[in-house]
């Protein structure tokens, strides 16, 4: 009997498809009141739940319910355990996915302050896994993408070529309400395909 059989009393069967699940969570990339990212994240979660991929498990991770501390930052007693309490939270959830899309909005061309932040918590929590990008801007987020290829090559994380660039001009009404084209779909089922394929692979180099 396997460790998984021993502690939940499942079959070899069940035992084998929980080690096969392919965790994938979707970062919500930006913290700001009224932001754009949840829509867009929401979508992508929609999106990724209706192709049925076997075996995978998609989730929103959403940073706002973090509330991280600025990495560094002197904090009063008060708030040293609640930051040190989110810092720990955010690490071990990040550490239960193989794959990653970061939702990303551009801010001056780069990745948003929070995100990259957010990112410097980490290390052993994320390496040798997989990421994807879906990004909005007046560009389609495209040099928030490029900047966080910069970042996650340092942290150890392989980032497919495929993305997601949803236009704040045309994939957007007033900027604000998210209708997206069609178009899109194309570009999000190469991101996703190459996340599966590649975060199965990976999972074989961290078991
Ligand atoms: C400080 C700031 C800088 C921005 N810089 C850029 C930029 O360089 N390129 C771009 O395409 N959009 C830029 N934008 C527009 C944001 O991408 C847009 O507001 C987006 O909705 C932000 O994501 P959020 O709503 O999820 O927070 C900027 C917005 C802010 C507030």
């Amino acid at each position: 009997m396997g460790f998984f059989s021993k502690l939940f009393g499942k079959s070899t069967e069940e035992e084998q498809k929980v080690a096969d699940t392919l965790k994938v969570g979707i970062v919500i990339g930006s913290v700001r009141g009224g932001r754009n990212a949840e829509a867009v994240a929401n979508w992508t979660l929609d999106f990724a739940n209706k192709r049925n991929d076997e075996n995978v498990e998609y989730e929103i991770v959403d940073l706002a319910d973090y509330h991280l501390p600025l990495l560094g930052a002197p904090l009063s007693e008060a708030a040293q355990a609640e930051g040190e309490q989110a810092i720990k939270d955010w690490s071990e959830k990040m550490a239960t996915y193989d794959g990653y899309i970061f939702v990303a909005p551009e801010y001056n061309h780069a990745v948003g302050g929070a995100l990259k932040n957010a990112l410097d918590y980490l290390k052993a929590e994320v390496a040798n896994k997989v990421a994807g990008f879906v990004g909005y801007g007046s560009l389609g987020g495209v040099r928030a993408h490029e900047n966080l290829r910069l970042i996650l090559g340092e942290l150890q994380v392989a980032d497919v070529r495929t993305a997601v660039t949803f236009s704040l001009m045309t994939d957007f009404e007033n900027m604000s309400e998210f209708k997206p084209a069609d178009h899109h779909e194309a570009n999000a089922n190469g991101m996703l395909d190459q996340v599966v394929s590649w975060g199965r692979a990976f999972k074989t180099l961290r078991d």
